[in-house]
């Protein structure tokens, strides 16, 4: 019978066929045990000698890394596999030899593994990975298809910039100029106005020059907005949403954690409500900390929110940033205009910004003022201004950045694992 690694715990007795490829090996004149993967998963092939025919232990014996094979054997409980399983081997069939795999067990540098990404994927380590990606993907949708959202999928070719101007990715639209999607809120906030509560996953560009752990030039984006929803009730599906996420990794994806190296303790503390700290406070607690540097006003960078994250064990929200370092189309706070109805989630353990959120400016002469404000032409922004026209209400929305919450999640020290196949400021290949 033919079946996955996946499913050989519904086996377990039985002779099996699966088709894999061979991970590593390791045998002596006896005995050879054969590390496979199908892609589902990760198993031990266990060949001795004297109880299969002498072809066969040859075969097993010559298997070169990355050769795909189907392999006969019964499936057995091991309880020193972290997997739970063994197979015991009585037919090796070759499907094609790979001869000079690049990526061997050795270490390999960092910009080779990058160079051969197509075959680093194979590895256990970029599976656990990706396998926590998957969760992160899949439990985004349950939770929100449970929250009574609908998915809406916004535009990637666009003809006007939500985050400001200089980072565009820009191209023909045949006569037209268009941008690739920095991101798909404006076009959300029409959706809200139609359905209520939506979201989006979808990729998203910047053409940032940023070479550091956490910027992809490409990412992909998760960016919920609701009607009638003011900045306090975001927060609330924010951190609600963070810790539902955290859990199902938690729940689902125990091995791969594993595998990572992952410190679970700290992920299980991640449970709503999250801590909040006004940016007048990240300043004060940053002035404490002896960042003399930073004054009102400005944005923070990696070093700064490292250190303020450092306060707390949970992500923590960063409200009201000065109006003139945020885009044109926040709500300003009732009291002090000089601030906004916004947060940014901050992550634990110095994995940085993971959410940018606000409430949105509804009404329709501040909307247009703000525009001028910035510059921005009411022209390219009329469709947006006649959401301000026709029953507007007060809503909000937020984005979630996917790798960085990949990166947070899993461990793992720089963006450019967290995707399948990164963009960087140096890199389009593979
Ligand atoms: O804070 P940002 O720029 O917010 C927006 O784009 C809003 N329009 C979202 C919304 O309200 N609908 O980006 C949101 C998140 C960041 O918090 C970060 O996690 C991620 O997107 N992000 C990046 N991730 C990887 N590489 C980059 N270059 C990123 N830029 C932003
Ligand atoms: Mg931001």
């Amino acid at each position: 019978m033919k079946i996955t690694i996946s499913e050989v715990g519904q086996h377990i007795g039985e002779e099996v066929t699966i088709g894999v490829w061979l991970n590593n090996k390791r045998s002596s004149g006896k005995i050879a045990f054969l590390q496979l993967r199908d892609g589902t998963g990760f198993i031990q092939g266990v060949v001795v000698k004297s109880e299969v025919d002498e072809e066969v232990f040859k075969t097993a014996k010559s298997l070169t890394q990355e050769t795909s094979l189907y392999v006969t054997g019964t499936v057995t409980e091991d309880e020193r596999s972290p997997f739970g399983y063994e197979l015991q081997v009585k037919n090796v069939e070759v499907i094609h030899e790979a001869t000079d795999y690049p990526i061997t067990p050795k270490e390999h540098g960092t910009e080779f593994l990058m160079d051969h990404r197509h075959l680093w994927l194979r590895s256990r380590r970029q599976h656990a990975v990706m396998k926590i990606r998957n969760e992160i993907i899949r439990s985004t949708y349950e939770f929100f298809n449970q929250n009574g959202f609908t998915k809406i999928d916004p535009p990637i070719l666009t003809g006007s910039a939500p985050e400001g101007t200089t980072e565009l990715f820009h191209t023909k639209y045949f006569e037209e100029d268009a941008y690739l999607s920095q991101s798909g809120q404006l076009y959300m906030e029409a959706a809200a106005m139609a359905f209520g509560k939506v979201f989006s996953f979808g990729p998203t560009f910047r053409a940032e020059k940023s070479k550091t752990r956490r910027h992809l030039i490409e990412f992909w984006m998760i960016e919920p907005e609701m009607a009638f929803y003011q900045h306090e009730d975001s927060l609330k599906v924010q951190e609600e949403y963070v810790a539902y996420v955290v859990q199902s990794v938690l729940a689902n994806c125990k091995l791969d954690l594993q595998r990572l190296g992952r410190d679970t303790s700290k992920l299980e503390k991640i449970k709503a409500p999250f801590p909040r700290i006004t940016y007048d406070d990240a300043i004060k607690l940053l002035h404490e900390k002896g960042f003399d540097d930073i004054q009102w006003g400005e944005d923070f960078g990696a070093p700064h929110e490292t250190a303020i994250a450092e306060s707390f064990d949970m992500p923590v929200f960063i409200t009201n940033y000065p109006t003139a370092i945020k885009p044109f189309y926040m709500q300003p706070h009732p009291e002090r205009p000089e601030v906004v109805l916004c947060a940014d989630l901050i992550a634990p353990e110095g994995y940085g910004e993971i959410i940018g959120g606000s409430e949105r400016i509804h009404d329709y002469d501040l909307l247009v003022k703000r525009l001028k404000d910035f510059h921005l032409s009411e022209d390219a922004y009329k469709w947006y201004l006649e959401l301000r026209k026709y029953g507007s209400v007060p809503h909000s929305g937020f984005g979630l950045g996917l790798e960085r919450t990949v990166a947070w999640i899993s461990g793992v020290e720089h963006v450019r694992e967290t995707i399948p196949f990164p963009r960087l400021l140096n890199r389009i290949y593979p």
